[in-house]
């Protein structure tokens, strides 16, 4: 997804807005490039289709100079990776820059618009029309005389800019500045994050915290509708109508070097390690002695709730669907789960009686956000369950829980679905305890079993040898697929889906029952099986689905459980990993399906940390 850099200040920008960018990587982009203030007065601008190397081999010759400026890495939505369409934009004068996250939805009609007004193009973007309505706007202003010749330029630009937001529908998070006046970026948010970084004498903007923190540790997260303008000397912010807002920053004490590869070759990699860590991390304050602990819970109204919806996206939905089985079994509610992209477009049957979890490790993934707005128009709580403090979800639902798993920078998920299981594992289990249908001795079980995933994870993960032996001697295939029931079924979907991901072979996650209901015509001995076979009540069902999938002469892989031999009777490979209970099996199932992805997709030689197409927040619908 799209990312924001700004710098003013006293040094150089170009090294801090490119390191800015390069933090920024792990979200996924397809073109880059830098406006810069150069000392002449002109606005020096370079930008570059594809990685970010390809933009800094551009500016190696002679690289612009100043103290001010934008950057930006572009995820394509509107019109192609091509360096015309990559920002920062300028109006045809070359006076003002622009750089934006988000989709402008009437950007036809207004582009129209500035057309009809003798406004010339030189992208395909949406972005392109807001730096000519703030030129419009601008010139405007200042024809007409509002403002004295001295204060008035910047005013007459922060007032160009509000005014130009205004005419905006869709998302923005964005940065503008403007070649007469020296040392000032006006920023701003709608449904797209922005985060204004407090230095000495120089200040920053950034679309995430990650790209700040070489820099800062004092930051400000936007607001939606918020503007900020910003100098070296300070920055204020303000409402779309000019009314100054106040603030205090943050302090964010986490380390940029967590977010470093610590020596692994990709982040993926390290991130499927950390889980042991990261689950152990969710769940530290969620178990006291034999209880479960969610003081969240208190801030949502639940005393009329007879249902949950579960709203997400890919990977989240699949977290979505353990969170099903174990909301229904344990807490007795009847759960929903939807895709946050459709129920907006849906009749959702939504009201006050109805719990909305909203799971998204980014929190800013648009779909979610969408459907977090439904859920509140329908009068539903809502409990946000995401890894990014402060981002756009946290502000929308009722309540909060944190995974607490640190920045996952892989574009795929990993450590962030395991982060996400353990919590709707707790959140289950305490609202059965709170609504008194699940006895004391099962909550007791559940916590000193979730005690043991984190060793378990860390058990798993020790099958990785043969796993990637596995994975390399299959890598060649073109297509495969993961079967399995009940919980195992999530697992199958999120196995298909990472090796999808990351390696681009065909795989598809089916519930192991339904494969002879059409899917078995696919199978044919070059296309393998993954079934997710650990120890359930359906284990001999599953076999005889194993079965049926051999019986095509189809090769399978089985992930079963330590001490189950029988199981190598059924399977070619079988990956071991130990015992928990069948509600908490899937944190351990998924490992080795993650450690299988990877491996194929390293054989193939993929770009593992920033698969093609994909984006770590997908920030437009
Ligand atoms: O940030 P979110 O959890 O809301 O993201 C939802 C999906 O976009 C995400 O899970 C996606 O499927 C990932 N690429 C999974 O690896």
């Amino acid at each position: 997804m799209c990312g924001i850099v700004g710098y003013t200040g006293h040094r150089d920008a170009v090294p801090i807005l490119i390191e800015g960018l390069r933090r920024l990587a792990y979200r996924g982009y397809d073109s880059a490039g830098v406006a810069v203030l150069a000392s002449d007065g002109r606005i020096d601008v370079r930008k570059r289709r594809g990685k970010l190397g390809r933009l800094e081999d551009a500016l190696q010759d002679s690289p612009p100079s100043g103290v001010l400026g934008i950057a930006h890495t572009r995820w394509a939505t509107h019109g192609p990776p091509t360096t015309p369409n990559a920002h920062p934009h300028l109006t045809e004068d070359g006076r003002i820059a622009v750089v934006h996250n988000g989709i402008i939805e009437n950007y036809l009609e207004l582009r129209a618009e500035l057309a009809a007004r003798g406004h010339e193009f030189a992208s395909d973007t949406d972005t392109e029309v807001i730096v000519h309505l703030i030129e419009d706007y601008f010139e405007r202003t200042l024809e007409v005389g509002r403002t004295s010749p001295e204060a008035g330029r910047a005013s007459a630009f922060i007032g160009a800019v509000r005014r130009a937001l205004g005419r905006l529908e869709g998302s923005y998070a964005l940065a503008a500045f403007v070649s007469d006046e020296p040392g000032l970026i006006i920023a701003a948010r709608h449904f797209s994050p922005l985060v204004v970084g407090l230095g000495k004498g120089q200040n920053y903007l950034a679309s995430d915290i990650p790209a700040l923190l070489a820099e800062t540790r004092e930051v400000i997260p936007l607001e939606d509708d918020e503007v900020a303008v910003v100098t070296a000397e300070g920055v204020a912010l303000q409402d779309l109508e000019g009314r100054p807002v106040n603030r205090e920053s943050m302090h964010v004490t986490w380390d940029a070097a967590a977010a470093e590869k610590g020596g692994y070759e990709h982040f993926v990699r390290k991130e499927i390690d950390e889980q042991p860590t990261a689950i152990a991390e969710t769940l530290r304050g969620r178990l006291a002695g034999d209880q479960l602990v969610m003081p969240e819970l208190d801030e949502l109204d639940l005393k009329r709730i007879n249902r949950v919806y579960m709203l997400a996206a890919g990977t989240s939905l699949y977290a979505g669907l353990v969170g099903k089985l174990q909301l229904e079994r344990w807490a007795r509610l009847p759960v929903e789960v939807a895709y946050a992209s459709e129920l907006r477009y849906g009749d959702p049957v939504l009201g006050p009686e109805t719990l909305v979890v909203l799971v998204s490790q980014s929190g800013e993934t648009a779909d979610t956000l969408a459907a977090a707005g439904s859920a509140r128009e329908a009068g539903a709580p809502t409990l946000a369950i995401t890894n990014v403090v402060g981002s756009s979800l946290t502000r929308v639902a009722d309540a909060t829980l944190y995974l607490q798993v640190g920045p996952e920078i892989g574009v795929v998920a990993t450590k962030t679905f395991t982060g996400q299981l353990a919590l709707l594992t707790v959140l289950a289990a305490e609202l059965g305890r709170r609504r008194g249908v699940l006895p004391a001795q099962e909550v007791r079980d559940i916590a000193l079993q979730l005690r043991k995933v984190p060793e378990a994870v860390a058990t798993a993960l020790e099958s990785e040898p043969a796993i990637r032996e596995v994975a390399q001697s299959l890598a060649g295939r073109r297509s495969m697929f993961f079967i399995g029931r009940r919980f195992g079924h999530p697992v199958a979907l999120e196995g298909a889906l990472k090796l999808k991901e990351i390696s681009y072979i065909h795989a598809e996650g089916y519930p192991a029952g339904e494969l002879k209901h059409g899917p078995i015509a696919m199978l044919e001995p070059a296309i393998p099986v993954f079934a997710i076979a650990t120890s359930s009540p359906t284990y001999d069902k599953l076999v005889s689905n194993i079965e049926e999938v051999r019986a095509r002469g189809v090769e399978v892989t089985a992930i079963a459980t330590e001490g189950d031999e029988r199981i190598s009777w059924h399977a070619e490979h079988v990956f071991y990993v130990p015992h928990v209970r069948e509600e908490l099996a899937p944190m351990v199932d998924v490992v080795p399906t993650q450690l299988f992805a990877y491996h194929v997709a390293v054989a193939l030689g993929r770009d593992v940390d920033k698969p093609r197409n994909l984006a770590k927040s997908v920030t437009v619908e």
